[in-house]
């Protein structure tokens, strides 16, 4: 079926505003008609991609055509890590030719007016759709947030529809716009006694591994999880499966109230237990802990919070001779934290902030200098392996920092 556009989606479609316009909508309307989308819905905000380390070259020429024909975003973008750290990459050894190609796709999303915000967690920068609200968002683990978290409604956007949706402020209407596809499938019960830190993380995985794409509801997840709890939950059920959307009843908010099932029977159930937590937490260690290279944090990107309690454990303490202990955090955190003086202390005791970058979509690791690092984040646990052929270790922020640190 034909999708059906207002005037001013024809009007995009048939160059009245522009070439990149038009361009942006032959696409949308190619992959929306073959989704069974029957029209398009206006996105109030795109968190888009612009990494070299997956949109290749082809990625970087597509953007810089969009740009070169005068494209420009129409409602707020903002856009998932770069694959380089822009201060700091030739002092690391990145490739030349690499970071070269990182640097055109920058200039490409600066001439689309994209906000300069590299960052999987556009939530704490900023953009915050409200409950019900439509955006086109990229990125597994922002989606899953938006999702859940907020109650904004989006799909997995794919990289080279987030751009079109930037551009026109539409995007084909199908999946998780609709609020029938948002209720819940799976019930999961926590049943696990008090929850840390790293168990969020390991729900997470333990519930993407089980649930696949379906809609899981959360039963005994505590009102005191913190927003970044659910940030890693959320994460890591999107790692682990390709979980977009999960309610946690009496948390978040379209399961406040009321049924998140809406009547109809769970297609599964299963319950989460401690021993599970540990069982799963052991099987994401490749290897024994022991000689650990380097840490690596903030995958999702670390909180203000986070990035805090990182330098409270650091007192008094220096990261050791031959391990590294790696931050990656937002240009927002570092430089509000920069102004009370707390990664001066960090710096100074070993520590380097990693800034608007992410090491899942870098090739930093991987390339002989590190063998086992060590990480707290469910989300790299289930990918640095694989991606970069390295042994890991998953555990607790607190062993974490002991694991590369020592008493000064
Ligand atoms: Fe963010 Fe990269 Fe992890 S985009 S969620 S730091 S894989």
């Amino acid at each position: 079926m034909a999708l059906k556009l207002t005037a001013y989606e024809q009007e995009m479609l048939d160059g009245k505003h522009g070439e990149a316009k038009q361009l942006a909508m032959k696409i949308m309307v190619k992959i929306g008609e073959p989704l069974g989308a029957e029209e398009m819905v206006e996105v109030v905000s795109v968190q888009a991609m612009a990494h070299f380390g997956s949109l290749h070259i082809a990625g970087r020429d597509y953007l810089g055509r969009l740009a070169c024909m005068g494209g420009k975003c129409c409602v707020p973008t903002t856009q998932d890590p770069a694959s380089i750290p822009f201060d700091t990459w030739e002092e690391m050894g990145y490739d030349k030719e690499y970071a070269e190609n990182q640097m055109k796709l920058c200039d490409s999303i600066m001439k689309l007016g994209e906000y300069h915000a590299w960052s999987c967690t556009p939530y704490v920068q900023g953009s915050v759709p409200r409950l019900g609200q439509n955006v086109a968002w990229a990125e597994s683990s922002a989606v899953s947030y938006a999702n859940s978290v907020l109650g904004a409604r989006t799909n997995r956007t794919p990289a080279g529809l987030a751009v079109c949706a930037a551009l026109t402020g539409r995007i084909p209407k199908f999946g998780l716009y609709f609020p029938e596809n948002r209720k819940a499938q799976v019930k999961v019960n926590v049943d696990a006694g008090p929850l840390s830190d790293l168990d969020y993380n390991t729900i997470g995985i333990i519930i993407g591994k089980r649930v696949g794409n379906y809609i899981p509801a959360i039963y005994g997840i505590p009102a005191s999880a913190t927003n970044d709890n659910l940030k890693y939950l959320g994460a890591c059920a999107a790692s682990s499966g390709s979980v977009a959307l999960w309610h946690a009843v009496g948390v978040t908010p379209e399961a406040l109230y009321g049924d998140p099932f809406e009547g109809r029977e769970p297609i599964n159930e299963f319950t989460i237990t401690r021993d599970m937590l540990t069982e799963t937490e052991k099987s994401l260690c490749t290897k024994n802990p022991g000689e650990i290279d380097l840490y690596v944090t903030g995958c999702p990107h670390s909180s203000t919070q986070e990035v805090t309690k990182l330098a409270h454990l650091m007192e008094g303490r220096r990261v050791k001779e031959g391990k590294d202990m790696w931050i990656f955090t937002t240009a927002e955190t570092n430089n509000m934290l920069k102004r009370s003086g707390v990664i001066q202390k960090m710096e100074a005791a070993g520590v380097r902030m990693m800034v608007q970058t992410c090491l899942v979509i870098s090739p930093l690791v991987g390339n002989g200098k590190y063998k086992t690092l060590i990480t707290d984040s469910g989300k790299n646990a289930s990918y640095l392996p694989s991606e970069h052929g390295i042994e890991l270790v998953y555990a607790s922020m607190e062993d974490c920092v002991a694991a590369v640190t020592e008493a000064v």
